[in-house]
């Protein structure tokens, strides 16, 4: 399918692996040209950076002054016309929620929540001055399947989606779409790395991280874990024209893990 996207700019948060190095991949092979932020980048990025059309911004976007020193390095080739707010992580809290501190939760937020906020504050108003642009943000199935082994996670994530479908509402007429996709379980480091939650689950209980992860796919219909390319062509779609008229909505990619009727 064509996309129509070749040419335009877009801004990728958290794009040195995982989700974001997949949508930034997939971005660039659609033609659009891609600013992509993360606090270091990768041999992947490098590569996409070495084959033009994707320029890496090291960035934290945990600081305040980080989401939008980003989008000012893209403003730097044209109007910004997508933006992706991909960034987060999550700690398995396996003490439960008395053993969750205020410094926890605060970065929770910041990376999970308030980068978003920020990312999306500083390419609003160049958005709706170039007449229209697509966010989409990547939530999780947390968002509603609240689940206190990462409460704080769980907590962020429905803020993210609540914010989405806030500013839908506020900048749909204004041309600009908003959308979220809600994954299950996703190959990637934050699941299956040697710090990722696989592992510190394993640790925690004393059991193989593989059977953890076989658990946890094993809960879904399909029986595995979603691949970062599946979320990165639906990125790719909505941040097309092709699907022109969907704003304020979520879509949820977890190989039929949850159930909504
Ligand atoms: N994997 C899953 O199962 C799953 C499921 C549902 C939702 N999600 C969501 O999908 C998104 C991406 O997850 P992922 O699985 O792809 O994670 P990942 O593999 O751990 O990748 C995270 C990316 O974010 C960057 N990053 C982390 N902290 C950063 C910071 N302070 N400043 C700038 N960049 C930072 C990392 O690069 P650096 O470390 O170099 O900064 C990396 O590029 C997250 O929002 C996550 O919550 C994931």
């Amino acid at each position: 399918m064509e996309l129509g996207l070749t040419g335009r700019i877009a801004v990728v948060t958290g794009a040195s692996k995982g989700i974001g190095l997949a949508v930034t991949r997939t971005l660039a092979r659609e033609g659009v040209r891609v600013v992509a932020g993360a606090r270091s980048s990768s041999p992947e990025l490098d590569a996409l950076a070495a084959d033009g059309g994707v320029v890496p911004v090291a960035v934290d976007l945990s600081t305040p002054d980080g989401p939008a020193t980003l989008v000012a390095a893209a403003l730097e080739l044209g109007p910004v016309d997508i933006l992706v707010n991909n960034v987060g992580a999550v700690s398995p809290r396996i003490d439960g929620f008395l053993a969750v501190t205020d410094e926890q939760w605060l970065a929770t937020l910041n990376l999970g929540l308030l980068a978003t906020v920020r990312a999306t504050r500083a390419v609003l108003g160049p958005m709706v001055e170039a007449g229209g642009g697509s966010i989409v943000t990547i939530s999780s199935v947390n968002a509603f399947l609240p689940d206190p082994t990462v409460i704080d996670y769980s907590a962020t994530k429905a803020a993210l989606t609540n914010l989405s479908k806030s500013l839908s509402k506020e900048f749909g007429p204004r041309g600009i779409r908003l959308n979220t996709i809600s994954p299950g379980p996703v190959a990637t480091d934050l699941w299956l790395g040697t710090d990722g939650v696989a592992a510190r689950l394993g640790a925690a209980s004393g059991s193989d991280p593989a059977a953890i992860q076989a658990a946890a796919a094993g809960q879904s219909v399909t029986g595995r874990f979603t691949r970062p390319q599946e979320i990165a062509e639906l990125v790719a779609l909505l941040a097309s024209d092709v699907v022109g008229n969907v704003t304020g909505a979520d879509f949820v990619i977890d190989g039929g893990l949850t159930t909504q009727t």
